[in-house]
C-alpha cells in the first residue's frame, strides 16, 4: 500500500475502527476521488495531510461518509423486528415503563424508522400510561447520511426496498412517488450523531440496541471496544441485537449470548 493509503486508512481506523486492510486501496481511489474533484486537491497525499491536521470538519465528515458503507433496507433481514414484537418488547414492557430503544448505526434511517413502526404496532395492541415517554434514538457516525436519514424522505426503489404497500399507506404522506414519514411517527424518533467506540455515545440506557451490520467492517480489537461501549448502554436485562452474520469475536465483550426462537441476542453479563 502506498504511503497516502496507510496514512488514510490509519485515520479511518482512528477515527471509525473501519478496517480496510491492504488489498482493499481501490476502495479508497474509487470513493475519495469525488471529494479530491470537490474540495480541489491534487491527490490523495494532500488529503492525507488535511486528514491529519487539526480543524477541517467538514472534509473529515465527507470522506467518513465516503468510506462507510451505508447499505441498508426496511425491517432488515424481518426476524429482528418479529422477535422484537413478540418477545423482546412484551418482556421490556412487563414492568409498566416507558421503552427506549437505539439504532446505533442508522445510516440512511430505515432502521430507526423500521423500530418506531414496530414498536408503534406493539403498543397500539398493548396500550401503556407510560407510552408517551418512549423513545427511539438514531445515530450514526456519517453526518451527511444521519442528515438524510432525519428528513424521513425515501423516493428510489433502492431506498423503499422491504417496505410493503400497508405500511407505506399508514406510516408516509405520499407525492408524485416521494414518501415522508408522518409527523405521528417522526415525533418518536431523536436523531443525534455518535461513534459507538466513544464512552459517552448514545444518551443514557436503553431496553434495546441495534447495532448491526458494522462490526464486519472492523478489526477484533475495535469490535470489543465497540461491543463494551454497547453493553455499557444497556438497562439490566436489556438487549443487543447483531446483524444476521456477526457474531461476538473471542475475547471478552461484557455480552452474554441468549438463545430465543433459534434467534441469537445480546445481554449484557452482568444485566438482570
Ligand atoms: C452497513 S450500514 C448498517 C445500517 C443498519 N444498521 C443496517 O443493518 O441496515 C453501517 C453504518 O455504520 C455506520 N458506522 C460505521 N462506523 C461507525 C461507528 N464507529 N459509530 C457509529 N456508526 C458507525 C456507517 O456510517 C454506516 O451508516
Amino acid at each position: 500500500m502506498s504511503d497516502a493509503y496507510s496514512r488514510i486508512s490509519r485515520w479511518l481506523d482512528a477515527r471509525i475502527g473501519l478496517a480496510l486492510g491492504p488489498s482493499r486501496g481501490y476502495l479508497l481511489d474509487a470513493r475519495l476521488q469525488p471529494l479530491l474533484l470537490h474540495y480541489q486537491l491534487p491527490d490523495l497525499v494532500a488529503l492525507a495531510e488535511h486528514l491529519e491536521r487539526p480543524g477541517q470538519a467538514a472534509l473529515k465528515d465527507a470522506v467518513v461518509d465516503a468510506m462507510a458503507t451505508h447499505e441498508t433496507s426496511w425491517f432488515r433481514d424481518v426476524y429482528p423486528f418479529e422477535l422484537l414484537s413478540s418477545t423482546l418488547l412484551p418482556a421490556r414492557a412487563a414492568n409498566g415503563g416507558a421503552l427506549r430503544l437505539w439504532s446505533a448505526a442508522c445510516a440512511n434511517g430505515q432502521e430507526a424508522w423500521s423500530l418506531a413502526i414496530t414498536l408503534a404496532g406493539f403498543r397500539d395492541l398493548r396500550p401503556a400510561i407510560t407510552q408517551a415517554a418512549d423513545e427511539i434514538l438514531a445515530s450514526d457516525i456519517a453526518l451527511p447520511t444521519l442528515r438524510r436519514a432525519e428528513t424521513g424522505i425515501y423516493a428510489t426503489p433502492g431506498d423503499l426496498r422491504g417496505l410493503d404497500a400497508p405500511r407505506l399507506a399508514r406510516w408516509f404522506q405520499a407525492q408524485d412517488e416521494t414518501y415522508t414519514v408522518l409527523p405521528s411517527l417522526r415525533a418518536r424518533v431523536r436523531f443525534t450523531e455518535a461513534n459507538v467506540l466513544e464512552e459517552n455515545a448514545g444518551a443514557g440506557f436503553f431496553d434495546v440496541i441495534f447495532f448491526r451490520n458494522v462490526l464486519v467492517y472492523m478489526n477484533e480489537a475495535t469490535q470489543v471496544l465497540a461491543l463494551r461501549r454497547l453493553a455499557a448502554r444497556l438497562l439490566p436485562g436489556g438487549y443487543l441485537v447483531l446483524g444476521a452474520a456477526e457474531r461476538l469475536p473471542a475475547r471478552s465483550t461484557g455480552l452474554r449470548p441468549l438463545v430465543i426462537r433459534d434467534r441469537v441476542v445480546y445481554q449484557a453479563a452482568t444485566g438482570g
